[in-house]
């Protein structure tokens, strides 16, 4: 079954040579910036347990008895009545009656169509490109004519992450947010010249990058979905536009620049990849990539981040003094944070963070205390770094009264940053790197979240809270936290609490001189990626304990070193690369994949994660060539994707396309978010 269909590239992790180029900054082919000496989940186990990790362990062991081991006591799967071959290449795609509630679909099998592919019965609209204007006096798209001028009032390049919010009083409507995480100039630009960008062009991609608020319309009976153009809630924040600074770090001369000598006002947002959504009415947008856009980086902890020594890809440096660290070398430690928005109020100013800490973030998701207080979970993309949590010491305010909503805004503010260990429970011997399950029949273990910083107290040695905040990778390093495989999105289930950690793959692991596989990453060269499931004590989320087994190890079923739960692997669709992660209100996982290693285009699947059914995972679409799915939103009545970096293949520009999605031959190809629904009107998968 492997191999059925050509590789898109060949560059790790799947992706063409232009991605990693324009989104990562070819992270992939610079040194692992985690050079730290930590100790790995394994290493525990071979004794180097130290008698406080020892006794947290212990104490863990006992929360998770005492909590139930029900919270992580798998329920293999036994149902015999798995689809048969869904969505896998070759078979028949029919209607499946059978599946969970929520996932009953007809899979939809791998291929490499130049378009959205969904199940049977189901409809789709695009519901806005690339350029369309959102904002008053934005002009029609014309790839042509583009100006930075049309593009800050037009919808952003590479849309990522994508938040739906109720919008009270505006019947059928409701309130799109959207990250554009990065442009791609030679797919955007006529006769592109990389060596020499002109000015027009860099503006254009600062006014590409950022985040987009936009007010959508339902149509009538079918789950299609239109903006309303010129809505008093339609937003453009871009790599120009005015952000505030919070949080214990707020002021720091960390923070100081030549334009801002306060440390505490930063033009522009870069490189958002996922987010999430607040309870109280905000969303999250993480800063991931950031080191990519500066220029003439020197230090230590310029390093850790990945920033290079050298010009950039897209030379903003040429344009603006501020990307060039020789001249504001405080500059970058202004990016790499979490943002939040209020989409409810167009004249806010968006917030940065700090007290959750810089690295490469991917996604924020919040979940509430026992007591409402927020716990944000986060991951830091990169091969070989840390998953980490932010858990609030303040509680939320229900209610939207302005006092409320005020007081919301407060809350990622003040509270302690903690990143996570994890410790395997089965002999660090029976982990090859061959992904084989170990005799205990789980990847599974315990875990402690150690501590970082609290307001302005700090928890690492030989480093003051600012520092913690502004270098949160050297702290982690300095704590000893788990290498993980490239921690991307991360969702905390609304029925049960465990929170699902994408890891999305690793192909370093195991390498001379790079940490080998261990319980929680358990393969060597890892292309495909795993999902981790993670069970905090449910009447104490904000302990430092949790509980944690792997829920997925993805790739084709027929490979042994794949993990469904234990669900039957002749039911289960193949997946490689796992993503953006969302829940639906079944309690099933929606999973976007990025890179896709089996010779498909990349999807959406949806997944059990209780009951008989959990691990059956069952594939919903396919993008266009060369895209990447993110988003995804799940809702009754319809499924939201970004459609990401369609056409993005090796060698392909504007005049040769190796896509014209969405609109056809002769017409640029466009990154654009699409609306997925059910033609006979009734809610996605039942
Ligand atoms: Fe932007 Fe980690 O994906
Ligand atoms: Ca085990
Ligand atoms: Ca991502």
């Amino acid at each position: 079954m492997r191999n059925l269909l050509p590789l898109i590239g060949s560059h790790p992790g799947g992706r063409s040579a232009l991605t990693c180029r324009y989104r990562c900054g070819d992270a992939c082919f610079q040194e692992i910036p985690n050079t730290s000496d930590n100790e790995y989940a394994g290493d525990i186990i071979a004794g180097a347990l130290s008698r406080r990790s020892m006794m947290r362990a212990a104490a863990v062991v006992t929360v998770a008895a005492a909590a139930g081991t029900a919270a992580l006591a798998g329920p293999a799967a036994t149902d015999a009545e798995a689809a048969p071959l869904a969505g896998r290449p070759g078979g028949k795609p029919k209607p499946t009656p059978s599946g969970a509630r929520g996932l009953r679909f007809a899979a939809v099998a791998p291929n490499k169509d130049d378009k959205v592919t969904i199940p049977d019965g189901y409809g789709q609209n695009v519901v806005i490109r690339w350029g369309e204007p959102i904002l008053r006096g934005a002009p029609a798209f014309d790839p042509d004519k583009q100006s930075a001028k049309a593009q800050s009032g037009q919808f952003g390049y590479n849309n990522d992450f994508l938040s739906l919010l109720p919008l009270r009083g505006e019947r059928g409507r409701q309130v799109m947010v959207a990250n554009h995480e990065y442009t791609d100039e030679i797919l955007m630009f006529r006769g592109y010249d990389p060596a020499s960008p002109t000015r027009e062009q860099v503006e254009i991609a600062w006014a590409a990058h950022g985040l987009s608020v936009v007010v959508v319309q339902e149509e009538n009976r079918t789950g299609r979905l239109a903006p309303v153009n010129r809505h008093p809630l339609n937003r453009r924040l871009t790599a120009t536009s005015e952000f505030q600074v919070t949080g214990p770090a707020a002021g720091s001369p960390l923070l100081r620049t030549s334009a801002d000598r306060t440390g505490r006002k930063v033009l522009g947002t870069l490189n958002n990849c996922a987010g999430g959504t607040t309870p109280w009415g905000t969303t999250l947008h993480g800063e991931e990539n950031f080191n990519q856009y500066f220029a003439n980086g020197s230090s230590d902890t310029d390093k850790r981040y990945g920033i290079g020594t050298a010009a950039t890809e897209r030379k903003w440096e040429r344009f603006d003094k501020r990307f060039d660290l020789a001249q504001e070398p405080n500059e970058a430690h202004r990016f790499g944070w979490v943002v939040e928005l209020d989409p409810y109020d167009p004249d806010s100013t968006p917030r940065k963070r700090t007290a959750l800490g810089r690295f490469k973030h991917e996604a924020a998701q919040p979940r509430l205390t026992a007591d409402g207080r927020p716990v944000v979970y986060m991951g830091d993309d990169e091969r070989f770094d840390y998953f980490y949590k932010f858990v609030s010491s303040k509680q939320m305010r229900k209610g939207n009264s302005r006092a409320a909503r005020e007081h919301n805004l407060t809350l990622l503010d003040e509270g302690t940053l903690y990143v996570a260990k994890l410790t395997g429970d089965s002999p660090a011997a029976e982990f090859d790197g061959t992904g084989k399950l170990p005799s205990d029949g789980e990847f599974d273990g315990s875990g402690v979240w150690i501590p970082l910083a609290t307001g302005t107290t700090s928890h690492v040695p030989g480093m003051t809270a600012e520092e913690v905040y502004v270098f949160t990778r050297l702290a982690g390093d300095k704590v000893g936290a788990t290498k993980m495989d490239r921690p991307e999105d991360v969702e905390p289930s609304p029925r049960t609490g465990r929170v699902y950690v994408a890891l999305t793959n690793n192909t370093d692991r195991g390498k001379a001189g790079k940490a080998g596989a261990d319980e929680a990453n358990p393969r060597n060269a890892n292309k495909h990626g795993q999902i981790l499931e993670l069970a905090e004590h449910w009447d104490d989320p904000a302990g430092d304990g949790f509980a944690w087994r792997l829920f997925l190890v993805a790739g084709d079923p027929e490979d042994p070193a794949t993990y469904f739960s234990g669900f039957p692997k002749e039911g289960v669709s193949p997946i490689s690369c796992p993503d953006n992660v969302a829940f639906d209100d079944h309690g099933n996982l929606w999973i976007s994949t990025d890179g896709n290693q089996l010779g498909s285009h990349d999807g959406l699947f949806g997944v059990a994660t209780q009951g008989e059914r959990r691990g059956e995972l069952r594939q919903f679409l396919t993008v266009p060539t060369g895209a990447e799915t993110c988003g995804p939103v799940i809702q009754d009545r319809r499924v939201l994707v970004a459609v990401q970096h369609p056409g993005e293949v090796d060698g392909a520009s504007v005049e040769k396309p190796a896509s014209t999605w969405p609109d056809g031959p002769g017409r640029i190809v466009r990154p654009s978010v699409v609306a997925v629904w059910r033609k006979d009107g009734s809610d996605i998968g039942v």
